[in-house]
């Protein structure tokens, strides 16, 4: 298929994309395991897109002006796992310095891994380079956090979201690029006659739907999103996750999901990372980790989160942590970590907890996906009974 028609194939709504509704109310209407055993004889049982094996991360600390000498390496992220499936959102929480933006750069290649692998359908990204990592690059895009320093003042929105052309003129060949710039444009909800403007006339949530539709232009399979909706207000917030979920459905995207608030992620996931200290302490689906959590680091986490319902919060009680959280230079030994965990034992100075299994069952996956496309649907078919309106953020 030649490269232009594969693009626009590409920005088609994918295949499975909108399962009819009788579908989704036959597997709502089973008990959870029933629904998985069900869609387990139907659901293709593919590879995960993306596979991370022990990464590992160390900087470098050096002494010395000319001759510099190693003294010591900030763990960031010292030997985690995982998979990413094809149309999933795994969401990666823990506290400010665990190691999750350098995760993000790990995936993205922007930093060299100082260890392990990260297989992108089976090829190792890691031992790229050259015109191989670029056609991979092209298929692992990235959200950044501040759309208000992330987006080129001096660049109107049409050069900013045309930019990756540049590197990929297979995507969009020159004189189709004004037209693929409005397209996207009106794929986040901004109006196509826009494209003349400057980031300085948008508002901070409309400049993250520019982020986000620079994310989209080469067309890519996994978007990786690092604190996306943090620096917007509460209200935005839910705009640009609503869109993001509608992007995901579209065009059969796989999210990396980064952010400090546990509600968002719940609301967003498939299944939950919890990093601490540059190690995953626990990972599952988001009822398992939001529900049943088996960590105590999780359990702490989640004992924080407001809950607004009176009955539920009733039998709650808070775990407070006490104790900074070690350095990642000098991180403990044993279980990382055992200097804030009131159920600590002299074993977990010695022993490393086994990591915690990357994998997942896809039909689980996929029955999670169904019931939030059925449950946004409910959503948007409430508040917007017509098109969707232009993004008044
Ligand atoms: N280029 C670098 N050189 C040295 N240390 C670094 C570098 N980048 C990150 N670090 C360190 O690695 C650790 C993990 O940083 P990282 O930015 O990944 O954390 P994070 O979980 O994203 O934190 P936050 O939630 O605040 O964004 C921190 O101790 C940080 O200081
Ligand atoms: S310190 Fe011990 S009990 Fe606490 S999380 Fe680590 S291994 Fe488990
Ligand atoms: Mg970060």
């Amino acid at each position: 298929m030649a490269d232009a028609e594969k693009n626009e194939k590409a920005m088609e709504p994918a295949a499975d994309a909108t399962p009819n509704v009788t579908e989704v109310e036959t597997v709502e209407a089973a008990t959870e395991d029933e629904a998985v055993a069900a869609l387990e004889a139907k659901v293709d049982r593919g590879e995960p897109i993306l596979q991370v094996r022990n990464l590992v991360k160390h900087f470098p600390l050096t002494q010395g002006i000319l001759f510099k000498r190693q003294i010591g390496a900030v763990k960031a992220v010292d030997g985690i796992s995982f998979d990413l499936y094809q149309g999933e959102t795994l969401g990666i929480v823990g506290e400010s310095g665990c190691g999750k933006s350098t995760v993000a750069k790990l995936l993205m290649t922007l930093e060299t891994a100082t260890a392990g692998e990260v297989f992108y359908k089976g090829q190792d990204i890691t031992r790229l380079s050259g015109r191989a990592l670029r056609a991979v690059r092209r298929n692992i895009q990235m959200v950044f956090q501040d759309p208000y320093t992330s987006l080129n003042p001096r660049m109107t929105v049409g050069d900013i979201i045309g930019e990756p052309f540049e590197i990929h003129p297979e995507v969009a060949p020159k004189g189709d690029r004004r037209r693929k710039v409005q397209e996207l444009l009106d794929v986040v909800g901004l109006n196509p006659e826009y494209i003349n403007r400057y980031p300085h006339q948008f508002s901070g949530g409309q400049r993250q739907r520019i982020g986000i539709a620079r994310g989209l232009a080469l067309n890519p399979e996994i978007i990786i999103c690092d604190e996306p909706v943090s620096a917007l207000d509460v209200s935005v917030q839910a705009q640009v996750i609503n869109l993001m979920e509608g992007l995901q459905d579209e065009f059969n995207l796989s999210y990396i999901f980064i952010a400090h608030d546990l509600s968002i992620v719940r609301h967003i996931s498939d299944r939950v990372g919890v990093m601490y200290l540059g190690k995953m302490a626990e990972i599952g689906s988001d009822t398992e980790i939001y529900d049943h959590p088996t960590h105590p680091y999780t359990q702490a986490l989640l004992s924080a989160v407001p809950v607004p319902d009176p009955e539920s919060r009733e039998g709650r009680t808070r775990i407070i942590l006490t104790g900074d959280v070690p350095s990642p230079a000098n991180p403990p030994s044993g279980c990382r970590f055992r200097t804030r965990c009131w159920k600590a034992e002299d074993k977990c100075a010695k022993e490393v907890p086994s990591s915690p299994s990357p994998s997942a069952s896809p039909a689980r996956i996929r029955l999670r996906r169904m019931s939030r496309r059925a449950t946004s649907r409910r959503r948007r078919t409430w508040s917007t009974p017509d098109a969707p309106a232009r993004a008044a953020v």
